[in-house]
């Protein structure tokens, strides 16, 4: 697998793969892999003639208090994983390059980003459409993959890729967990043994309120929100930041649990906040 550091270097290999009437599939990440985006290199592979992989923690979808500087990174590591699972160029680009003196173009899309986590994290989203938009013209991927862990990221890009006609389609892979129900996220790595044993509050508390709706058919979304209020709340080590049931195509406010909805929530275990959410089909 070759690793590409330089802007120019990317654009020629993107030049060669067009020429020689290659598909691209992009899968864009921050590092330290783990099996989420994996899957999402395997289903790349699965699609697309070349894959490229970029590793970029984006200083700019962080706000001044979080984690920039500590966000994990193995780039050793991040290149043997997408190599074994199917990817065939790393795009590692440097900060200066992405953000040159003097850089002042920002995208940003409106509504979908307010509630959830853009409600707590102002500018992230603006962070994240900003860098996958220059991903994307750099790489000019014909498929571009993203996991649905991060649910309102997706739906963004999504419609950014729409609204600015963007050439290329946007997937969304599944949610990957670890087989006690807790997501798959670099922030795990985060934990204690104790606070990744509380982590899994997160999966339960969805669960719960999976089961009232499917198995209780209890509809009234104040009441579901309770549930996973109750069960957070349970959990020493944990502090609910927000629990949101909400529509799943658009991310609006529903009045009853009917529909495509999405039960979404941010609980910090600790100093590490972590999110989650189920799609239920009511
Ligand atoms: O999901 C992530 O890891 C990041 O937000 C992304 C999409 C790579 C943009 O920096």
């Amino acid at each position: 697998m070759q690793i590409v550091r330089e802007l120019d270097d990317l654009r020629g290999e993107v030049k060669k793969a067009k020429k020689e009437g290659k598909s691209i599939g992009l899968v864009p990440t921050m590092g330290f892999l783990h099996e989420g985006h994996l899957s999402l290199v395997r289903s790349a592979s699965s699609q697309d003639d070349v894959v490229v992989v970029s590793v970029f923690v984006n200083p700019i979808q962080f706000g001044e208090n979080e984690d920039y500087e500590d966000y994990p990174r193995d780039l050793e590591s991040d290149l043997q994983k997408a190599r074994e699972a199917g990817g065939d160029l790393m795009f590692c680009p440097r900060v200066a390059d992405m953000y040159p003196p003097g850089y002042a173009t920002f995208v940003e899309v409106e509504r979908l980003t307010e509630g959830l986590c853009g409600a707590n994290r102002p500018g992230h989203f603006r962070g994240v459409t900003t860098v996958v938009n220059k991903l994307f013209n750099l790489v000019e991927p014909d498929r571009a993959y993203f996991g649905q862990k991060d649910a309102q990221q997706a739906l963004t890009i999504k419609r950014m890729a729409e609204d600015l006609n963007m050439n290329v389609e946007v997937r969304v892979g599944p949610v990957i967990r670890e087989e006690d129900g807790v997501a798959l996220s670099s922030r795990n790595s985060y934990l204690s043994p104790e606070e990744r044993r509380a982590a899994r509050v997160l999966y339960r508390a969805l669960s719960k309120a999976r089961d009232l709706v499917y198995i209780d058919k209890e509809y009234r979304v104040e009441t579901v929100r309770q549930c996973i209020e109750d069960e957070v709340g349970g959990e020493p080590l944990a502090q609910l930041e927000y629990a949101e049931i909400v529509n799943g195509d658009d991310l609006s406010s529903i009045s009853e649990v009917k529909g495509n909805v999405l039960i979404a929530l941010a609980v910090k275990i600790g100093s590490t906040r972590l999110i989650d959410n189920m799609l239920l089909e009511v």
